[in-house]
């Protein structure tokens, strides 16, 4: 292993304004607050509203917090790495985009696809990028602009998903006791049939579909099985990370789980031995943002994480796709 560490030097993040309440959504389909909260934790969400708007429009809120938080000149990014399913062109992607608007003269720059695991596999792309030695400092990024995606006449998906964007600034230090320290990540691509979007891609071109088939381009969910795999997996990786740098629950001051269930975070905290206050949680504000919930989860708990914090990550998506992280916080702010 190299003695170059990959550390989390600041974070940023962006939601939109306007919330989109529970309430309001007894107003479009058959659900109810009570339903929604007591199976999902969830209670708003915000949503990108604006002709044109992609998910670029947050991202880069988000990044221009980040560089001016951390006095990040960005002509010296060395890489930004953006995950999404949601980018605003398949050509040129939103991080392309991004370096052009923030002027990152001598960086290069790509989107990374693993559904809600994204920013897991971002984190640890840009990790690896740092711990090779051939680079110093990067960006990664999880957005999505999750409304562009989402059948508001399916209660099964539309009561679950919201928009925003997060960030963090990766840089190398030697000999660090700080930053990322281990990762666990997985893949069952037969994960198919219970989580996609059939359209729009090589097998459904949008040229072909957009007409006719509406339904092919929004986000379709077998909810339970979806939720059986995730409990399970969540858990599972998570235990591992922990085996394998001998953490115990009292060990770990947080845990940054994925936000796509609050009875899924639940069942992952208590495998762990976590109690609630170790659990970064903002479901109930922001539902599930997909590549958003990690990196939105590291900036509203900035503040409370101190430096030397033991943090472990976890998620799961589509795909499907799973991961756990380690990491030392190397900051107070
Ligand atoms: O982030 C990517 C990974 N995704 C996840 O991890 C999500 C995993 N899945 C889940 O979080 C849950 O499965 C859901 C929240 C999506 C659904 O909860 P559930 O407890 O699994 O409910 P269900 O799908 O089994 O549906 C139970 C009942 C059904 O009615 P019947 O058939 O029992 O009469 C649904 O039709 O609830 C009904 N239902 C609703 N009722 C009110 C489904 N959606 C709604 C709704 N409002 N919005």
């Amino acid at each position: 292993m190299s003695n170059i560490r990959a550390v989390i030097k600041g974070v940023g993040g962006y939601v939109p304004e306007y919330i989109l309440t529970n309430q309001e959504l007894e107003t479009m389909i058959e659900t109810n607050d009570e339903w929604i909260t007591s199976r999902t934790g969830i209670k708003e969400r915000r949503i990108l509203k604006g002709d044109g708007a992609g998910t670029s429009a947050m991202v880069i809120k988000a990044v221009k917090e980040l560089i001016e938080k951390t006095n990040t000149n960005p002509a010296d990014l060395d890489f930004i790495i953006c995950s999404t399913i949601t980018p605003d062109f398949m050509c040129p992607v939103t991080s392309n985009l991004i370096c052009d608007m923030i002027g990152a003269k001598k960086a290069f720059s790509f989107d990374l696809m693993a559904a809600c695991s994204g920013f897991l596999y971002v984190l640890a792309t840009g990790t690896n990028f740092i711990e090779s030695g051939r680079f110093k400092k990067g960006i990664v990024i999880g957005g999505d602009k999750m409304s562009s995606i989402v059948n508001y006449k399916d209660r099964n998906t539309c009561i679950l998903f919201g928009d925003g964007a997060g960030c963090a600034l990766l840089e190398a230090e030697e000999n660090s006791e700080y930053g990322i320290i281990d990762m666990a990540m997985r893949t069952d691509g037969s994960g198919l049939p219970y989580l996609n979007i059939k359209g729009g891609g090589s097998r459904l071109p949008a040229s072909e579909y957009t007409t006719d088939n509406h339904d092919k381009y929004f986000i379709f969910q077998e909810g339970a099985t979806v939720f059986k795999t995730a409990v399970t997996r969540m858990a599972d990786i998570s235990a591992e990370i922990m085996k394998r740098n001998n953490l115990k629950g009292e060990d770990i001051q947080w845990l940054v789980p994925h936000q796509a269930n609050k009875r899924i975070i639940d069942a992952t905290a208590d495998r762990m031995g976590i109690g609630p206050e170790k659990i970064t949680m903002n479901i109930e504000r922001y539902g599930n943002t997909t590549n958003g919930t990690i990196p939105l989860c590291f900036w509203d708990y900035e503040k409370q994480f101190k430096k030397g914090d033991n943090i472990v990550l976890a998620a799961f998506g589509g795909g499907f796709t799973w991961g756990s992280m380690y990491l030392k916080w190397a900051y107070n702010s």
